[in-house]
């Protein structure tokens, strides 16, 4: 059984990302595991209401909405799926604040297109690789039945990743947007800040845990 992180994820994927989840943050989840799968299935009913609104905004690009249509259907079973484990395991949904990680790396988004769509489909790269790298990290610690689901979903959270990645390439180069790479390294830099620096709310994505 694969259980490093290293081993989990691709390697691909390890480097995009600038930094790894602190230790504390795992800790940290550990003890609050029910808040840690409401929040996870915030987070994945909100993954599926970004990829249905590229689907509006964006009707012109065939392989924008096919690949988005998948991800949303994706999205929405590993919904089901985490209110799932929570019905067996007797925790409640309510409603939670949202963490300040997507909107800290969506404030950065520019507002015209073609520069916004590349922009949020960098954002969605991240989002997608950092959850991923999140499941990795907590899959080692987990009970069996949690572990089995986290290692399903790091596959097609990667895979989601990898989707995001492609779609901003495409489109970036068809825009003749060269620099691609600085725009990827501005946004790794805003992640990395949002996941390293001390945070008060802990959430799925939140930063570094602040000791009370
Ligand atoms: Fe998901
Ligand atoms: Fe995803």
């Amino acid at each position: 059984m694969q259980d490093t992180v290293e081993e989990l994820l691709p390697e691909t994927l390890l480097g995009f990302l600038t930094c790894p989840t602190p230790p504390a943050w795992v800790e940290e989840a550990l003890r609050n595991q029910s808040l840690l799968l409401i929040d996870h299935a915030q987070c994945e009913k909100k993954a599926a209401s970004t990829a249905m609104s590229l689907m509006y905004r964006y009707v012109d690009r065939p392989l924008l909405l096919t690949k988005m249509s998948q991800l949303a259907r994706e999205e929405l079973l590993h919904f089901e799926q985490v209110i799932k484990v929570m019905e067996a395991r007797g925790i409640t949904y309510c409603h939670l604040s949202a963490s300040r990680y997507a909107e800290g790396l969506r404030r950065h988004v520019r507002t015209e297109d073609p520069w916004r769509l590349v922009d949020i489909l960098i954002v969605g790269a991240f989002i997608e690789a950092r959850s991923c790298e999140r499941f990795a990290c907590l899959i080692p610690h987990l009970d069996a039945e949690l572990a089995k689901f986290y290692r399903s979903l790091v596959k097609s959270e990667g895979r989601h990743y990898e989707d995001y990645l492609v779609l901003a390439r495409r489109y970036a180069g068809e825009n003749g947007e060269g620099d691609i790479d600085t725009r990827i390294a501005f946004f790794a830099d805003r992640e990395r800040e949002l996941i390293v620096s001390p945070d008060e709310t802990f959430r799925f994505h939140s930063g570094m845990p602040m000791v009370a």
